[in-house]
């Protein structure tokens, strides 16, 4: 297979999950410990700091589908030309096909991204830092949407008096964050719906992408249905998106790309999940060690690099007046485990990239009023990419971390009176694409859920991790352009394609 000899350069380069126990040896710990909240002087921020170190050196070795990235480059126009109009032809075979047939097929997507678990996982660490507690369900939400999606497309073929017609083309614009789940679950669902794809990984996860691609290849969908082009984003890839024979753009990202893409081409059929900043509100009823648990999983899962993560805990009545809630989110905050993303036991592994200015001023500026908890640190002198989590308190309504996207391991605490005012907090943001309460009071949960604007809504449970069919994933206000259908729900394969009337019976 075309994985073994660059599965054996990397293991060589990133001790693989199996050898955890020989890398804590060798490390010399076997958790980090209380770290963060601790002066400079204390041994154990030491032992961290050595310990991080190492990490990027080792994961920079993975090889893993650098030959199909290389493959997949576009350089020229007319190179991108050719392949839209193959594309475009081969997808007129794939939507004959039929259901049933494609249906086959994606469900042994789903087996064969099953049987690659190790590798994807392997290749989302290397490449994105991503700790295996994150890419291993993430891996699962991938095989989820394969059966889940192929399931979907056979009842496109069953509405009366209407023949769904598929989209030409679609173009798959995932996100680095989700560099499996993502482009798998968008492709997939393009495909389900007789479409054909051209899939734009992300620059900084396009090996991921790439093995996404080759497990679909494998599992029988043709190359030409679904083709891999990595191109200049500036120039091609605005050429991509304004190219007439596209009709649907998947897009996950940032709102200001989804603005973008709008730019290039005002009447865009977009389906774009865009930004967050989402909080989790614990009410005097709340079960707060579960409440705690949660705030911190959501808060610093892939280092907060999760359009779903929680950016903002909003503390109601008493739970704000206490000091016990704030106490127990420190001591879970600063007892997260922090370190290489392979390692078994890590919660919390590098950014994807050096914080670009916004990013780093969340993690280094406080606004008036506004106090450390935890202090972020960079935790290597050589290596930006390694930071700590941080928790702030008093954000003030307004304020620029009440309503700033950060997307990185830093959370605000926000106080309010009562449960009213925290849902005003909550929904004076722009954007609105999850949101989270901690109450065990019924009154209280149907008051939220009457009130909250936000896409996907979770009571007593983390923010983070939509199950497939289980929390169709989508946003409201600023955190969706164009179609809004959640990814993952009955009727998103529906805006992959139009449904036309079926002709007269003569
Ligand atoms: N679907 C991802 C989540 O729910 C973004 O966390």
């Amino acid at each position: 297979r075309r994985f073994t000899a660059s599965l054996e350069a990397l293991d060589t380069a990133v001790p693989p999950a199996r050898r955890v126990a020989d890398r804590f040896a060798e490390v010399g710990r076997s958790a980090p410990g209380r770290f963060v909240s601790t002066p400079d002087t204390d041994p154990s921020v030491a032992a961290n700091r050595v310990w991080a170190d190492g990490i990027l050196s080792r994961i920079d070795g993975s090889t893993l589908s650098i030959d199909t990235v290389a493959a997949a480059r576009v350089e020229t126009e007319a190179e991108l030309e050719r392949i839209v109009a193959g594309t475009v032809e081969a997808g007129e075979r794939w939507a004959e096909l039929g259901a049933a047939e494609r249906g086959a097929i994606l469900h042994r997507a789903g087996d064969v991204l099953e049987e690659r678990r190790a590798e994807l996982i392997e290749v989302m660490a290397a490449e994105a830092g991503k700790t295996i507690d994150q890419a291993d369900p993430e891996v699962s939400e991938a095989v989820d949407f394969a059966h889940y999606y192929a399931e979907r497309g056979l009842e496109l073929e069953t509405v009366q008096g209407a023949t769904f017609v598929p989209a030409r083309l679609t173009l798959v614009t995932p996100p680095w964050n989700f560099p499996v789940a993502i482009p798998a679950g968008s492709a997939l669902a393009a495909l389900a719906a007789g479409s054909p794809v051209l899939f734009k990984p992300a620059g900084l996860s396009a090996r991921s992408g790439a093995l996404v691609a080759e497990a679909l290849w494998a599992a029988g969908v043709p190359t030409d249905v679904l083709r891999l082009v990595d191109v200049d984003e500036e120039t091609l890839g605005r050429q991509l998106v304004s190219h007439p024979a596209v009709d649907r753009v998947i897009l996950t990202g940032a709102f200001e790309t989804a603005e973008l893409f709008r730019s290039f081409r005002p009447s865009l059929p977009l389906l774009a999940e865009t930004s967050g900043k989402n909080a989790i509100i614990v009410t005097p009823s709340a079960d707060l060690d579960l409440a705690v648990k949660d705030v911190a999983a959501s808060a610093f899962g892939h280092a907060g690099q999760k359009c779903s993560a929680a950016s903002l805990v909003v503390l109601v009545g008493s739970v704000a007046s206490s000091p016990r809630f704030r106490s127990q989110l420190m001591d879970a905050i600063s007892s997260l485990p922090v370190g290489l993303p392979h390692v078994a036991s890590t919660r919390m592994g590098p950014l994807i990239e050096a914080p670009g200015p916004k990013l780093r001023e969340g993690l280094t500026t406080l606004g008036e009023g506004e106090s450390w908890l935890i202090r972020p640190r960079a935790l290597s002198d050589d290596d930006a990419r390694l930071w700590s989590p941080g928790l702030r308190d008093g954000v003030a309504r307004g304020s620029a971390f009440h309503r700033t996207e950060y997307f990185g391991p830093i959370l605000g605490i926000m106080t309010a009176d009562t449960l009213d005012e925290a849902i005003d907090i909550v929904n004076e943001v722009d954007y609105g694409l999850t949101s989270g309460l901690h109450s065990l009071d019924r009154g209280e949960i149907s008051i939220w859920l009457d009130r909250i604007e936000a896409g996907n809504l979770y009571v007593n449970r983390g923010i983070t991790g939509a199950i497939v069919e289980r929390q169709p994933f989508g946003g409201w206000k600023k955190s969706s352009v164009g179609a809004g259908a959640k990814a993952g729900g009955p009727n998103y394969l529906v805006n992959l394609g139009s449904w036309l009337p079926s002709a007269a019976p003569s």
